[in-house]
């Protein structure tokens, strides 16, 4: 079972690197757009914009998470070049049971710039497929975030 509501959150203040540019709203902006021309993917999201999600140095950043779900937090993403990709794991999220997924199955800057890939508060008890923990999860150990 998947979560009904999820939520993609971006930073509203980051600096574009070398400058005072700040593209989260670019970014938001955008993102509202494409979700609106896929209905069935806008049913399943809120969007928002938030101040600092702490990943400064990487700017900009973007936030999935829904409950139940691990959250990823993602840099360097820009207004010119990663809305296509944002849209396609915000579906591939959104269809994920527990939203866990490895690095060589998101789309394009997706696979390199995960700043944390944070497991669900309910992960399942010990002995079944636990993402917490070291050594615990379907790519722990194996696979970057
Ligand atoms: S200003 Fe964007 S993560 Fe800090």
């Amino acid at each position: 079972m998947t979560a009904d509501r999820h939520q993609i959150i971006v930073c509203t203040t980051c600096r574009e690197k070398g400058s005072d540019l700040r593209p989260g709203k670019d970014i938001l902006a955008k993102l509202e757009v494409d979700l609106k021309n896929q209905p069935d993917l806008e049913a399943r999201y809120d969007i928002a914009g938030i101040e600092c999600m702490a990943g400064c140095a990487r700017s900009c950043t973007v936030a999935f998470r829904a409950e139940g779900k691990a959250t990823y937090l993602f840099g360097d993403m820009t207004p010119e070049e990663d809305i296509d990709d944002l849209i396609a794991f915000a579906r591939q999220y959104s269809e994920l049971p527990d939203g866990w997924c490895i690095s060589r199955d998101r789309p394009g800057k997706l696979r390199r710039t995960a700043l944390a890939r944070i497991p669900a508060l309910n992960v399942p008890e010990a002995g079944a497929k636990a993402k917490a923990g070291a050594g615990a999860g379907a790519g722990a150990g194996a696979d970057k975030p």
